[in-house]
């Protein structure tokens, strides 16, 4: 059986991604249907020997395919996904505008496949920080009951697409040549700069991303009174975001079980030898399947404490492959269909 497919922000950098993985992990498509604004219309994408015509996304776009990955903003999410609903199109959403609506599942393939299947058409793809932290913390909260976190996100900036990604490498080569350029992404220089501003700021002074951890949390472990305090920020790092995490548990940690609990879940590597300079970190963790966690170490500054260390590819787990997954989760599970 083979699926016509379809990518809404082809051009992005999370739709490259997508297309790299549909192709790496032979996704069964016999159609694959390139979406993005009017700009990128008629441009050709080639990849392993194949071409393809990008074309401009309109309310047509989603007529005869069974799954499209939406990877273009919450604006377009909002717009296009009833649509493509509507048409009989399952929606895989990159961007946060259903992630908290109670009939769209928000899922992680490896913790909570049981929700995709109750689909009304529309899935969610968790922010990419809560998806490897998530990743990272699941493990343990199956051994040890997670209550609450403290989070610190180190996030890479291609995390904010393509056009961040190249802010960055062109104030770097600006700086060799003794100028400077005036950022145009980010609200101040990234090269060699970190920026505690990750999304727009409410009123109590946190920002949106840092409850997205809260809220998405909360969801995908199915964990109402679970309490997190994160502060996200931007690093001149090209990709993989890391997360610094204090988490309590209702149990005390066994160091030695905490260790086995992550080595032995899915896609997850335990990098934890520090004598050794042995620690996740995003140059070797980027374009890799895997996220992985290191630094453990117990604390008593929460009950039950323990500190860790995650690192994750937040194009991939964080975005493409996690949506990919869920697509391939549906399929196995025969849950396309809906209605
Ligand atoms: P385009 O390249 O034509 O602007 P990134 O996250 O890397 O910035 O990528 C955003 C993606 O969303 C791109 O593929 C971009 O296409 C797409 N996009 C932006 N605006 C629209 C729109 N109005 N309709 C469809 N796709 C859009």
């Amino acid at each position: 059986m083979t699926y016509k497919v379809g990518i809404l922000g082809a051009t992005g950098a999370v739709g490259q991604e997508i297309i790299h993985l549909l192709h790496e992990r032979k996704f069964p498509f016999s159609e694959l249907r390139l979406l993005a604004s009017p700009r990128s219309a008629g441009k050709v994408q080639s990849y392993a020997g194949q071409s393809w015509v990008i074309e401009a996304t309109s309310e047509a776009s989603f007529k005869d395919l069974d799954i499209c990955i939406f990877s273009a903003g919450g604006a377009q999410s909002k717009t296009y996904a009833p649509i493509a609903q509507a048409a009989g199109c399952v929606v895989i959403d990159n961007s946060s505008a259903f992630r908290m609506d109670s009939n769209v599942p928000l899922v992680i393939p490896e913790i909570n496949p049981q929700a995709a299947v109750q689909h009304q058409g529309i899935i969610a793809n968790p922010n990419c920080s809560t998806a490897i932290t998530l990743m990272g913390l699941y493990p343990l909260h199956r051994a040890f009951g997670l209550k609450s976190m403290i989070a610190c996100t180190y996030q890479a900036v291609s995390g904010s697409g393509a056009e961040a990604l190249k802010e960055l490498e062109d104030q770097l080569m600006a700086w060799s040549r003794g100028e400077s350029l005036e950022p145009v992404v980010y609200p101040h220089p990234i090269a060699f700069n970190v920026i505690p501003h990750v999304d727009s700021f409410n009123e109590d002074g946190f920002t949106r991303e840092e409850m997205k951890l809260l809220n998405e949390s909360r969801k995908i472990l199915d964990l109402s009174e679970l309490s997190v305090n994160c502060t996200c920020v931007r690093v001149p790092v090209r990709r993989a975001h890391s997360i610094a995490l204090t988490a309590s548990f209702e149990k005390p940690v066994d160091l030695a079980l905490a260790r086995q609990a992550i080595a032995d879940f899915p896609n997850v590597e335990l990098v934890d030898d520090p004598e050794n300079c042995q620690y996740p970190m995003p140059i070797h963790y980027s374009e890799v399947v895997s996220c992985a966690v290191g630094r453990l170490r117990k604390t008593d500054i929460l009950p039950n404490g323990l500190s860790l260390w995650v690192t994750g590819d937040q194009l991939w787990k964080g975005a493409a492959l996690n949506a990919i997954q869920i697509a391939e989760l549906l399929i196995e599970s025969k849950a396309l269909k809906f209605n």
